[in-house]
């Protein structure tokens, strides 16, 4: 039996698989955003402790055998927040999220600095963790001042399950503190952020061990004192979920992010187009992601301020024969690839008074739909041509919202057969991995696939037209908005 646990922005997840990968048991506990300032994300790390109790709870409840035979722990989580702690390990402040736009400005400051761009193969932007903590170097440096180690989400977890501080490849790449072709934390770029690597937690691969379960924790539980893997990012874990672990097929996740995953065969950087350039979770892999920061998000934030739920939306949508008459710009955080800007903002275009709800939710996917396009594009110039690309995630789970995203991208997208290949489960596979050192493709497989969504040639033609606008709307906005600022 293997358990992989995954810290998402909205809950967690724990899986629990046996030796064939079939899903024995699943449990989730829900996680909030707090959003104190216009701009900012966080969470208490404590809410995160207190989730995977409650999930593993429930696994112990309803599989309380299967959970005696566990082998292997992985863990997976959202990418790029700070948790600060002190030299008791004690958390200094909440920690702020990879959607939280505060630190723009420092950003500019970072990049003179160091040569982040060569070194850690990434464009330095907000959301990402270095520039997290050089805002609060420079507004919270009491706090900064006591920070004796900087964790990341999943990696708290781990302290919490194993009493170790301990980062993997994949995660540590979001950091910009890592060295990502030679995978190792980088001096001058932490030195460029007032930090040194006594600051950072030890280094292992995704399908390494990085320790063991505490012993209080596995008596607690009824459980062995089993190994937890290293694990991965949230989206290198979805990858070794849908064996994307070679260059070919990719996939598309439309969670509260948006993201298009490519794996490569070399480090292959581009900082132009806001790609992002992290190591895979197993050794000498990359990968490459254009990353959106309001997928799903969108029509969350519609459903909240119309009052129906999202399913409601959806269902509104329907059979889609024609773009609709509103086009929406999802900057609702901010966006990364391929703008980098934490300013941008949201907006919707083309009102009528004869325009409907229905309208908007569809304009809200196709909005989402034309940014993806955006990071087609962006990884094609990083030379990577992506063609077919696995669907994943919530929203993948609307055929109509699958249509719109294979028309306006170009993309053939992959409807996985029934099951769950997430993050979990990729966390659950590499817990797999560290427990029988196998990293091949019986470990990591690939799903089959129930159906093909391909683009629908008229809708596609109405799209490319419609991508033109959507492409000459953000500068003129960023401009209007910037004079009214
Ligand atoms: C990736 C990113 C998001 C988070 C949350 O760079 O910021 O995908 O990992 O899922």
């Amino acid at each position: 039996m293997y358990l992989g646990i995954d810290l998402g922005t909205s809950g967690i997840k724990a899986m629990l698989v046996d030796e064939t990968f079939a899903t024995v048991g699943v449990a989730h506990a829900a996680l909030t955003v707090s959003r104190p300032h216009p701009g900012w994300s966080e969470q208490a790390p404590a809410d995160w402790i207190a989730g995977t109790e409650a999930a593993i709870a429930t696994l112990l409840r309803d599989h309380p055998q299967e959970m005696a035979r566990l082998q292997a722990i992985g863990l997976s989580g959202h990418m790029h927040g700070a948790v600060l702690l002190d030299g008791s390990d004690q958390v200094l402040r909440p920690c702020i999220l990879w959607n939280d736009g505060r630190s723009g400005s420092q950003c500019a400051e970072l990049t003179a600095r160091a040569d982040f761009h060569g070194i850690a193969g990434n464009l330095v932007m907000a959301g990402f963790t270095a520039p997290k903590l050089l805002w609060a170097a420079q507004n919270e440096p009491g706090i900064f001042e006591r920070t004796a180690r900087v964790l990341l989400p999943k990696d708290y977890l781990r302290l919490w399950l194993t009493g170790e501080h301990v980062a993997e490849m994949s995660d540590a790449a979001g950091t910009l503190w890592l060295d990502v072709r030679r995978r190792d934390w980088s001096d001058a770029l932490l030195q460029a952020t007032g930090l040194t690597r006594a600051h950072m937690p030890a280094l292992v691969e995704g399908s390494d061990v990085s320790g063991h379960l505490r012993a209080d924790l596995a008596e607690r539980w009824g459980i062995p004192r089993v190994p937890v893997a290293g694990g991965g990012g949230d989206n290198a874990a979805t990858a070794c979920g849908m064996g994307v672990m070679a260059p070919g097929t990719g996939f598309l996740s439309l969670g509260t992010s948006g993201v298009l995953f490519a794996a490569t065969e070399a480090y292959a950087p581009n900082t132009g187009d806001a790609v992002h350039t992290f190591c895979h979770a197993v050794p000498d892999t990359w990968h490459q992601m254009g990353v959106i920061l309001s997928a799903t998000d969108s029509l969350t934030w519609l459903s909240e301020i119309s009052g129906k739920t999202v399913p409601d939306l959806a269902g509104l949508v329907g059979d889609v024969t024609a773009p609709s008459p509103v086009l929406f710009l999802p900057y609702l955080s901010g966006e990364r690839t391929p703008l980098n800007d934490p300013d941008a903002t949201g907006a919707f275009l083309g009102l009528r008074r004869a325009t409907g709800l229905a309208d908007l939710a569809q304009a809200a996917m196709e909005g989402v739909a034309m940014a993806f396009a955006d990071c087609v594009h962006a990884l094609r110039k990083a030379g990577t041509p992506i063609e077919a690309a696995y669907a994943v995630g919530g929203g993948a789970r609307s055929r109509a919202w699958l249509r719109i995203m294979a028309s306006a991208t170009g993309l053939t997208l992959l409807e996985p057969e029934d099951g769950d290949f997430g993050a979990a489960f990729g966390a659950a596979r590499l817990a797999a991995a560290c427990a029988t050192g196998d990293i091949s493709e019986r470990v990591f497989a690939k799903p089959a696939v129930r159906a093909e969504v391909v683009p629908d040639p008229e809708l596609a033609a109405a799209y490319a037209k419609k991508y033109e606008a959507y492409h000459a709307a953000y500068p003129r906005l960023r401009d209007l908005a910037a004079a009214d600022a």
